[in-house]
């Protein structure tokens, strides 16, 4: 049965009902038998969202969490941060953070990376890594992320570290076939599931590579995430209910199918676009880099984006307002996870009444 959705942030994203009583299951020790089958079952269908024929491992923590934990791991020295908006820059600053020497190649807010300027960058500098943002949450704009590992690879043999925390499993990644190195996911934007959890993948070239980094932590080490996970377990108590959840999520998704996820994914963008176009909403991202999962959009002129946020809220509806320095000027429509076709419709004419009540009140 599905379910009515009225809440469209770009994250936190709605929880379907039996994904959350998946989360009510009695505990059981996460190192006992049964425990083990039931973390292998999640490990064999895991590879299968993230197109890859290695691992997938689980972090207890937020995606900040692997952020961190990989360019600890993945980088003795030198790491290119790639950013164009405030998740790309949390990164540089993590970088520099945690002692590593970190260049930046900077796009606008509002625009893609430019593989070109990559290449330019690598080949002034070598370096251990590079960290690029799939899709930038705070502006909407999704980086072609093949296009610039293709040119990483071309041009250096530095790892290649991606942040797919609010597009894995709303949009396309293949993450062996681009050779991406760490591939790093949030649950709680297009995988549906409440947040406390993030999963990453880590290539055998990154496994040799960390192996000769320094100081790598306990909590931080890809590494020893991968050799647990291996015997089928986990460096720490792991977070057993949010397991559940991912469980039966899984299967939610594997039902759907991961192509026609896309697809759905891609079709609510399409829709948002239209119907922005003619609302005289305007898209902050640039033209040819709109995000899948999350539109950022500049109101019709005139309209503080606040009130549409309010307007929505003061009916049941939960859009997010602009991030950062865009805070004043956008709003943004998450369409991802488990959001289907109805309750975007849904939500685009409840954004219509508000606008028509911001209008009848500027006249007023
Ligand atoms: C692209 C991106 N990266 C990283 C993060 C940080 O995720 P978390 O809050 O799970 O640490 C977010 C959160 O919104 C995000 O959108």
């Amino acid at each position: 049965m599905t379910e009515p959705i009225q809440f469209f942030l770009p994250g936190p994203t709605y929880v379907l009902e039996r994904v959350r009583q998946a989360m009510t299951q009695p505990m059981q020790g996460h190192r006992s038998a049964p425990f083990k089958k039931f973390y292998l079952s999640l490990s064999e269908r895991l590879p299968q969202v993230f197109r890859t024929a290695g691992d997938v491992m689980v972090a207890t923590g937020s995606s900040t969490l692997v952020m961190e934990s990989a360019v600890i791991s993945c980088a003795e020295e030198s790491v290119l941060n790639l950013t164009n908006g405030a998740f790309s820059e949390r990164w540089h600053s993590i970088t520099k953070s945690v002692g590593k020497s970190a260049d930046a190649v900077r796009a606008p807010w509002g625009q893609a990376v430019d593989p070109e300027l990559v290449r330019a960058a690598l080949r002034r500098r070598k370096y251990d890594a590079v960290t690029v943002v799939h899709n930038e949450t705070s502006t909407g704009v999704a980086n072609p992320i093949a296009d610039i590992a293709r040119v990483i690879r071309e041009e250096s043999d530095a790892l290649i570290l991606v942040d797919s925390v609010s597009s894995m499993a709303g949009a396309r990644i293949e993450s062996d076939d681009w050779g991406l190195d760490v591939v790093l996911a949030g649950v709680q934007k297009a995988f549906a599931l409440p947040p406390g959890i993030a999963l990453f993948t880590l290539s055998d070239r990154a496994a040799e590579r960390a192996a000769k980094v320094s100081r790598r932590g306990f909590y931080t080490d890809l590494l020893n995430y991968r050799s647990k996970h291996r015997e089928g377990g986990f460096i720490t108590t792991p977070g057993i209910p949010l397991l559940y959840a991912l469980d039966a999520q899984l299967d939610v998704m594997l039902e759907e199918g991961m192509e026609a996820r896309w697809e759905r994914h891609d079709r609510l963008q399409r829709r948002t676009a239209a119907w922005a176009a003619e609302r005289g909403c305007t898209y902050a991202s640039a033209e040819g880099a709109h995000s899948v999962t999350v539109s950022c959009l500049f109101p019709p002129a005139g309209v503080d984006p606040q009130a549409i946020v309010k307007g929505l809220a003061a009916r049941g509806f939960t859009i997010g307002g602009g991030y950062g320095d865009w805070k004043p000027t956008t709003f943004r429509i998450g369409h991802m996870g488990e959001v289907r076709d109805g309750d975007l419709e849904t939500l685009l004419r409840q954004i219509d009444q508000v606008l028509e009540q911001v209008a009848a009140a500027v006249a007023g």
